[in-house]
């Protein structure tokens, strides 16, 4: 099949590498000239595992190109797939803009009957906004369907979730449609759930709704678990043996980032505000996961008291591990809420630094490696589960500190470990 994938973000690359490496012939468009040109020479503009050498094969055997013109990509291209950002507005709701804008560019270069599959996160109802906006806009007289084909990638893994994942969602209100759409997925080898456009929309909101509810859940039980004397690692292995309760996602920690959970959480609940419906559950959601970062500052500022002019060692800054990303990332809130009490901070990140440096107070001061971080520091916090922190031997961190206390926001060592090499360790839902 030729088809055409419109924004090359993490998203729409990700998806036109993988159709390439599929068997088809895919042409990427974006409007950025810069990227467009690096993409060409094989060089991918974010990080993700396994990108660059599908980038590189598909460019070479002639099945990807990258355009910053419609005319060029649309001349052959049956299938177009939107995926360009739905970032959140000031109120939470999603924020449509480059949606739109692309469908009045396409709406302007359609020349054949097409089928528009729209990836981007997008509020129930809009792909049939999407559809009218193009009709509305059409020069030429063709049909157009549209079809929901919402993603479920994760960043860092979105090449293996592309061909792992668990279901394929595909809604469309013609079957017709549909039909296509399954076939140009057939090669992934997945499970196809077909239905309706709405539903297609709701299954992607609701999915990340409930995987951040089950964070926001086990957060609060390893909070109360601090407080009674239990062990959250024990009560979530133990839930997640019950397959109706699932052991993934239940790892408690300062609680989730990044650019999905907190944006759709928010444009749920503002989509329950425009159908008069209150959300409850996804407030509370949303309330859990915003405190859980203040309250493991919270815990800090107990046991150390004043921290003013005290230098405080944070390792790991983006949202999760493999990724540079710092949206949402709960550091942020952590290091906002240190400056606030005085303390001086110095932070490592194996990859995230330079986005780090964007979007945090300058005064913190970034380190190119975990020693240099925690060398004479008063403590060390540990932000972010990369391999590298895992890994850092527990006696190293012993020898640097000037006082050997760990606080780790992500579980990553046991407590007998720590006591071993005399380290005071708090962590999150366990007894120090
Ligand atoms: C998430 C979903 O997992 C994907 O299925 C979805 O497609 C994607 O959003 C999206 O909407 O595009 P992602 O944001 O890349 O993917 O990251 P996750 O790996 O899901 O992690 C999100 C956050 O939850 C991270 O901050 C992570 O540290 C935290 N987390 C995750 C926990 O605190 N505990 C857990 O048990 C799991």
């Amino acid at each position: 099949m030729n088809i055409s994938v419109i924004g090359t973000g993490y998203v729409g690359l990700v998806t036109g590498v993988c159709l390439a490496e599929i068997g088809h012939q895919v042409t990427c468009i974006d409007i950025n000239e810069e990227k467009v040109a690096l993409l060409r020479q094989g060089i991918p503009p974010i990080y993700e595992d396994g990108l660059e050498e599908l980038l590189h094969r598909n460019n070479t055997n002639g099945r990807l190109h990258f355009t910053i013109s419609y005319e060029e990509a649309l001349q052959n291209s049956q299938i177009v797939y939107i995926t360009v950002g739905s970032p959140p507005k000031q109120d939470g709701s999603a924020d449509l803009r480059f949606v739109d804008a692309v469908c009045r560019s396409l709406a302007q270069h359609l020349r054949q009957d097409t089928i528009i599959v729209t990836k981007s996160t997008v509020p129930v109802g809009t792909n049939e906004h999407i559809k009218q906006t193009i009709v509305n806009n059409l020069i030429e007289n063709v049909t157009i369907d549209v079809v929901s084909n919402p993603e479920f990638l994760r960043q860092g893994n979105a090449i293996y979730d592309t061909f792992n994942g668990e279901r394929i969602v595909i809604g469309a209100d013609n079957p017709g449609a549909l039909d296509i759409i399954e076939r140009i997925n057939q090669p992934f080898d997945i499970p196809i759930v077909r239905t309706d456009l709405r539903s297609a929309e709701m299954i992607k909101y609701a999915s990340n709704a409930f995987l951040a509810t089950k964070i926001s859940f086990i957060n609060e039980m390893a909070n109360l678990s601090e407080k009674v004397g239990a062990n959250i690692d024990d009560v979530s292995y133990a839930m997640g043996l019950d397959k109706r309760i699932g052991k993934d996602f239940l790892q408690a920690g300062i609680g989730y980032g990044g650019s999905c959970f907190p944006k759709d959480t928010h444009a749920l609940l503002s989509i329950g505000r425009k159908s008069n419906y209150y959300m409850p559950i996804i407030e509370s959601v949303i309330h859990v996961n915003q405190n859980q970062s203040k309250y493991f500052v919270e815990k800090m500022i107990q046991r150390l008291g004043d921290v003013t002019g005290k230098t405080i060692a944070l390792l790991g800054l983006a949202f999760k591990p493999n990724t540079d990303d710092m949206r949402g990332a709960p550091s942020i809130t952590v290091v906002k809420e240190l400056l606030k009490k005085g303390a001086n901070i110095k932070a490592f990140d194996p990859i995230a630094s330079e986005n780090a440096k964007k979007v945090l107070p300058a005064q913190i001061d970034l380190t190119a490696s975990i020693q240099e971080a925690i060398s004479g520091a008063d403590c060390a916090v540990i932000l972010t589960d990369w391999k590298e922190i895992k890994e850092y031997k527990v006696r190293d961190y012993k020898k640097h500190l000037s006082n050997p206390i760990i606080f780790d926001g992500r579980n990553c060592f046991t407590r007998e470990e720590m006591q071993e090499h005399n380290i005071e360790y708090h962590s999150v839902g366990r007894q120090v």
